[in-house]
């Protein structure tokens, strides 16, 4: 039997080699790294259960497969619970073990991939990815560490482009809920129907549109965390429904009669100011006070300018990687100007700036020429310039002013130049026309 295996499976491409008993297999695979073992149950000296035990201690990853000639569920199941990955009842058909050796070696290439995917994603949503050693952010982080190894419900504030996705990830991907699966959306990027859908699902024919029966992401977030962007725009009618997840930890979906318990970690996150949201009356206060137990607020920019050498460090190693550039810093004149300027857009419009200048500049040194105009004025438009002696040339003057404009309407918008053109009240052609003149890339160029 063992000689026709393993004739048959050399056949078929796989590597064998045979042991006629427990010793000698354990003597073979302390010499040599296997993938499978395949072993009878009932053998002479030492028993299949016996060499299982011994075998998983040497190589814990090996894919144990047992064969046993006697129906027997019992040794069968025994295999099992020890760790055996399957069993095969003899007489069996080369096929099926050749299939079984195959799904086990899939499976566990599968396993290894999965963990190491993990590995990536811990890296980069590590603490060490956060930078900051400024005082307020030393603040940030010693709590967003403390937080995240709790389950309590957190809420970011922050402006625009300072990080709060950024923290939600790290609180996550560091805290009891890491396994789970982390889900992110924007309560300000959808109309309300659509929003309570997405949030809650729905059942089919509870709507026009409803089709199918759909799982919100609350049960997709389930033993996870849900980061809860812009909770600051979230409608006054689904508030009230986040209120009552928070509350009872269970919600329903829209046109259905039963409730769905949940066990998820809330994260939100907002630019805006809750605590005046509520007085003005967008803002539940109930819901407030679920939220703001433990408040991260991350500091503008433009508060902790000790942290922008780190960050630039940072962002030109990481984008060296992917534009295959080979910068190796800035230039004292440049770095002194990125400490000064105003960075409305936060770490993510200083991240724009050196992405930007990473792309057009050919130099291993970035220095001021190849930075943005904007940060060349330190953020001021040459209207709050005087006019020079020898007088200036309105047409170029008009330009700059225009061209700050169009980045300053890309800023904001996220790169989104159709929304960027509105904000601007020019129509979309014109916009592109403008952007072309002078030569702004149309493709967002911190895309993260
Ligand atoms: N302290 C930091 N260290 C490293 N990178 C940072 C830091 N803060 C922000 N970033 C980077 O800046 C970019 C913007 O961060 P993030 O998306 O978390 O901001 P946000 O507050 O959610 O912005 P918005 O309000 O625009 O959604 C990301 O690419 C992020 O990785
Ligand atoms: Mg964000």
């Amino acid at each position: 039997m063992r000689d026709l295996l393993s004739f048959t499976l050399k056949k078929r491409g796989y590597f064998v080699e045979t042991a006629e008993d427990g010793d000698i297999a354990l003597e073979r695979l302390s010499e040599d790294i296997y993938d499978v073992v395949l072993t009878d149950v009932r053998m002479p000296r030492m028993s299949g259960i016996t060499l299982l035990r011994k075998a998983k201690a040497i190589s814990p990853e090996i894919i144990i497969i047992m064969m046993t000639a006697y129906a027997s569920t019992e040794s069968a199941v025994e295999a099992m619970k020890e760790g055996a990955y399957d069993y095969l009842t003899k007489p069996f058909q080369f096929d099926a073990i050749q299939m079984i050796i195959q799904n086990a070696l899939e499976r566990r290439q599968l396993k290894q991939e999965n963990r190491q995917l993990k590995e990536e994603l811990r890296e980069r949503t590590a603490f060490s990815q956060i930078i900051g050693r400024s005082a307020p952010m030393r603040k940030v982080l010693e709590l967003v560490e403390k937080v995240s190894g709790s389950r309590a419900n957190v809420l970011i504030l922050g402006e625009s482009g300072s990080g709060k996705e950024l923290i939600a990830r790290a609180i996550h991907f560091n805290g009891p809920h890491c396994d789970g699966p982390f889900v992110a959306i924007n309560c300000g990027a959808l109309p309300e129907t659509l929003l309570e859908s997405e949030l809650f699902g729905h059942m089919k024919g509870s709507f026009t549109g409803a089709v199918s029966n759909k799982e919100g992401l609350f049960e997709i977030a389930s033993h996870g965390s849900i980061f809860l962007d812009e909770i600051g725009d979230t409608p006054l009618s689904i508030q009230v429904k986040l209120l009552r997840v928070l509350q009872e930890k269970e919600f329903r979906r829209i046109g259905g009669t039963r409730n769905i318990q949940v066990d998820v970690r809330i994260i939100a996150a907002t630019n805006q100011d809750l605590k005046k949201r509520v007085a003005e009356g967008a803002f539940r206060s109930d819901l407030f006070y679920r939220l703001d137990v433990i408040p991260i607020m991350l500091p503008p920019l433009r508060e902790h300018p000790e942290d922008i050498p780190l960050l630039a460090d940072f962002f030109i190693k990481r984008l060296n990687a992917t534009l295959e550039k080979k910068c190796k810093g800035i230039s004292s004149d440049a770095m002194a100007a990125l400490m000064k300027y105003p960075w409305q857009g936060n770490v993510r419009q200083m991240q724009n700036f050196i992405e930007r200048a990473m792309a057009l500049s050919s130099s291993d040194i970035l220095t001021l020429v190849d930075f943005d105009e904007t940060l060349r004025l330190g953020g001021d438009t040459p209207t709050s310039q005087s006019i020079p002696e020898d007088g200036l040339d309105l047409e170029e003057a008009i330009g700059r002013v225009e061209k700050q404009l169009l980045l300053k309407a890309l800023d904001a918008t996220h790169w989104v130049k159709k929304e960027a053109a509105r904000r601007l009240h020019v129509n979309f052609r014109s916009f592109r026309y403008r952007l072309k003149k002078h030569g702004i890339y149309t493709q967002r160029p911190g895309k993260d």
